[in-house]
């Protein structure tokens, strides 16, 4: 097993380690950055109905439903086009309104889970058409599905998901590229600045994990809370979501994830002396937002770690502290910024003597309902 996990101590903080390699992988053969062109095999021939669409409706559970967030903001952003996320689980057992016009794209890192497969099984057969976007090639969600895009991540061991979720999130940002490609919603030179960029996020994910040692520091201090908040805005949310699962998931630590701008509709009343905030704080378009919840949080003496874009020194003088990320186009933001609060995660569990790789009632994948 020692040499299953490559010389690290977990599955996870291999499967962590191994994201420059495993979204190198999912980008390749996808990215024309000098053509402003993106290609996905997968879905090719659904290209005329993408020209048609009404709406799409992402269904997922647990981080892959994270992963369909962020895909919603970046096909809302790109391609214009309205999306609803769903839980599987409530999607099926409604009666919703679907029809030929719709698209349903199921994100799933196994291809297995019972509610969305049963949640697709049901689009289609009220006519929609379903992408699948999936991690296991071959499995029962990709083989019900009319096309879709695979995540290429390779097998994921560590029940918390980390690599599959940054896979996916990648994925999600190609589908929303193409889909802008196809319906005509973005230029030649927008699509090969932003594919140039996308090109060099394996190496800017590299960077990220250079933090490890001070994200360990961090950890030292926090690993007896009891709880724990996480705040972003914008794509700077799900990744909010997706931190505060990760270490719920592993840590067994009470922690919600949050939008920022909400925190004072309930959150606020939590925040003590003792109580860790952490926030996305990367330099994008919501970036003065953040700051003024910040303050709001050291106001009432809470304690914060800051995601932030290197360089960083507004934040720096509020933040207790601060984790650095590359600077890159706010498009890819969730790819980097994930990268910290993975390593946040793992290194509290391993502190409180958690079995990362095998968390207490949690299963790798829910092929039952
Ligand atoms: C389980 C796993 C999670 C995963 C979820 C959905 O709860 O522990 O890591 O996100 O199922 O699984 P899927 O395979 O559909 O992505």
């Amino acid at each position: 097993e020692m040499l299953e996990k490559g010389g690290y101590d977990h599955f996870m903080l291999k499967e962590i380690y191994e994201q420059p390699r495993s979204v190198k992988d999912c980008l390749r053969g996808r990215i024309y950055p000098e053509q402003g062109l993106v290609q996905l095999g997968g879905i090719k021939e659904y290209t005329e109905k993408l020209k048609n669409l009404d709406r799409i409706i992402i269904v997922a559970c647990g981080t892959s439903w994270h992963a369909g967030l962020v895909g919603e903001y970046l096909i809302e952003e790109y391609a214009r086009i309205p999306v609803e996320v769903e839980y599987a689980s409530e999607f099926r057992y409604r009666n919703p309104i679907i029809s030929e016009k719709d698209l349903v794209i199921a994100i799933s890192q196994s291809g297995e889970t019972a509610d969305t497969m049963a949640a697709i099984e049901m689009a289609k057969e009220k006519g929609a058409t379903i992408f699948g976007v999936c991690n296991v090639v071959g499995a029962s969600i990709p083989r019900t599905s009319h096309a879709g895009v695979y995540t290429h991540a390779g097998p994921e061991i560590g029940v918390a998901s980390t690599k599959a979720f940054t896979a996916q999130v990648t994925v999600l940002t190609l589908i929303a590229l193409y889909m802008a490609q196809q319906r005509g919603k973005i230029s030649t030179s927008a699509m090969t600045s932003l594919l140039t960029e996308l090109d060099h996020i394996p190496e800017k994910i590299q960077e990220a994990l250079s933090s490890d040692s001070y994200i360990k520091e961090i950890a030292a201090k926090f690993k007896d809370s009891r709880n724990c908040l996480f705040l972003g805005r914008g794509s700077g949310f799900p990744v909010a979501l997706e931190g505060a699962l990760k270490l719920k998931e592993i840590s067994y630590i009470h922690a919600e994830g949050y939008p920022a701008a909400e925190m004072k509709h309930g959150p606020i009343a939590l925040i003590d002396e003792e109580m860790p905030v952490v926030f996305i704080a990367t330099r994008n378009s919501s970036y003065e937002k953040v700051i003024s919840n910040i303050q709001e949080v050291k106001a009432r003496k809470g304690k914060v770690i800051a995601i932030v874009t290197e360089g960083d020194t507004e934040v720096r003088q509020m933040a207790d502290y601060c984790i650095e990320i590359p600077a890159s186009d706010e498009a890819f933001l969730p790819l980097l910024a994930t990268i910290p609060l993975q390593l946040l995660s793992y290194h509290i569990a391993v502190m409180r003597g958690c079995n990362v790789d095998q968390p207490r009632n949690l299963a790798k994948s829910v092929t039952v309902e």
